[in-house]
C-alpha cells in the first residue's frame, strides 16, 4: 500500500515536471509573442496618429515616426522557424512569409511607403491628404494579413 501511494506520488511529481517542461517558451514563441506586441502597439500608434491628426498635426508626426519604427522592422520580425506549423510555436505568421520573401517585403514596403505619404501630408498641413494617405495606411495592413496572416488562435 504504502509503495503503490509512493509510485502515485513519483507519477504526479513527474506529470507536473512535464507541464514545466510545456510552459517553457521557445525562442521561436518570444519572437512571436514579441512581433505581435510591436504589431499591436504600430496599431496603436496609427490610431493615435489619426485622432490627433484633425487637431495637432506635429503630435500626430511623433505617433506616426513610431508607427513608421516598427513598420520598417516588420520583415526582420519573422525568422525562420515561427511559421504557423513549426514545432513549438503558436503563430498566425504563414509559411507563404517564407515562400515568398520578395512579396512579403513589398507587402512590408507598401505600409512604409504609405506611412511616409501620410506623413507628409500632415506636414503640409494637408488635412484631406492626410485622411486618405491614412486609408492607404489601413489598406496595407489588410493587404499583407489577407495573403500572409492565418486565421486567430
Ligand atoms: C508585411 C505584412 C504585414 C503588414 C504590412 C502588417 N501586418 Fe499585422 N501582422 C502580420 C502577420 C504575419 C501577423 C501575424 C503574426 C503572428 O501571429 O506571428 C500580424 C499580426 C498583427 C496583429 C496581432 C494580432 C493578431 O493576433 O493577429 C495586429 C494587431 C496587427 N498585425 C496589426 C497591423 C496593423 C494595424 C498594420 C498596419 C498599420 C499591420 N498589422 C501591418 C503581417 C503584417
Amino acid at each position: 500500500m504504502k509503495r503503490a501511494l509512493g509510485l502515485a506520488i513519483l507519477g504526479a511529481a513527474l506529470i507536473t515536471a512535464g507541464v514545466a517542461i510545456g510552459d517553457t517558451v521557445s525562442d521561436a514563441q518570444k519572437s512571436v509573442d514579441q512581433r505581435v506586441a510591436a504589431m499591436k502597439e504600430m496599431g496603436g500608434k496609427v490610431n493615435e496618429a489619426f485622432q490627433l491628426s484633425a487637431t495637432n498635426a506635429a503630435d500626430a508626426r511623433t505617433k506616426l515616426a513610431a508607427a513608421f519604427a516598427i513598420a520598417q522592422s516588420i520583415p526582420s520580425r519573422f525568422p525562420a522557424g515561427t511559421a504557423d506549423g513549426d514545432p513549438g510555436v503558436t503563430t498566425r505568421a504563414l509559411p507563404k512569409i517564407w515562400s515568398d520573401q520578395g512579396g512579403f517585403q513589398k507587402a512590408a514596403d507598401g505600409l512604409v511607403a504609405a506611412l511616409k505619404t501620410t506623413d507628409a501630408k500632415l506636414a503640409a498641413n494637408d488635412g484631406a491628404g492626410a485622411d486618405a494617405a491614412f486609408g492607404d495606411v489601413r489598406k496595407a495592413c489588410g493587404t499583407c494579413h489577407e495573403t500572409y496572416r492565418g486565421k486567430a488562435k
